[in-house]
């Protein structure tokens, strides 16, 4: 059993994302001690952004990003909210592995992912609240975005929140402690 283990936060020790990455491997370490994890820290070895000359579907060497996705049989993601979406780190990772003919096809009855078989579990830390019904819900591109991109590659994400983290210390306690629990709730 392989697990990917892929952090994107800028935050280091004080990321909330990365608190609960750790704690979501963690948790499926203890279930299968001999599960091999691979760590992609995407701050400290960041993928370049993509460039005409760097094309990943024109450049069969720039595919290591998605042979480690294609071997991994569960993906653990760290993706906080920043400006509302992804951060650009996590932007230029899914810009390596969503290639036409790869990681999805086109077909006469339209697109196809190429990538099911495999979970993936995303932990998502937001400063605010954009669930249902919020005032801020239409500036939510964080979960929306993963959702979409995973969909067409043919995956159907989980994800973990820690929602309301820049609303003062209690909120950011009660929300940690909050998706902690819904870590130990994950079925492995
Ligand atoms: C550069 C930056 C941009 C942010 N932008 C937003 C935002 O657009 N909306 C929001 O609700 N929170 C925003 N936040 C707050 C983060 O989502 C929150 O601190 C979260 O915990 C970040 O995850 P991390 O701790 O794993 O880095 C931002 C934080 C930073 C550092």
């Amino acid at each position: 059993m392989k697990l990917l283990h892929i952090d994107s936060s800028i935050l280091g020790e004080g990321s909330v994302s990365r608190q609960l990455t750790a704690s979501i491997v963690e948790q499926f370490r203890k279930a299968d001690p001999s599960i091999e994890v691979i760590t992609r820290d995407l701050v400290a070895e960041p993928v370049p952004h993509m460039t005409i000359a760097t094309l990943p579907a024109a450049n069969p060497d720039l595919r290591d990003d998605l042979k480690q996705l294609q071997s991994a049989d569960i993906v653990v993601i760290g993706a906080p909210m920043y400006n509302f979406s992804v951060p650009t780190q996590l932007k230029a990772w899914i810009d390596r592995i969503a290639i036409a003919g790869e990681s999805f096809r086109y077909t006469e009855t339209g697109p196809e992912g190429l990538l099911g078989g495999r979970r993936v579990i995303v932990a998502l830390s937001r400063g605010g609240h954009y669930g249902a019904g919020t005032p801020a819900e239409s500036l939510e591109h964080t979960e929306t975005y993963l959702r979409s991109v995973f969909g067409f590659i043919g995956i159907t994400p989980e994800f973990i929140a820690a929602d309301g983290i820049g609303l003062g210390p209690d909120a950011r306690t009660a929300a940690i402690e909050k998706a902690l629990g819904d870590v130990s709730a994950l079925a492995a």
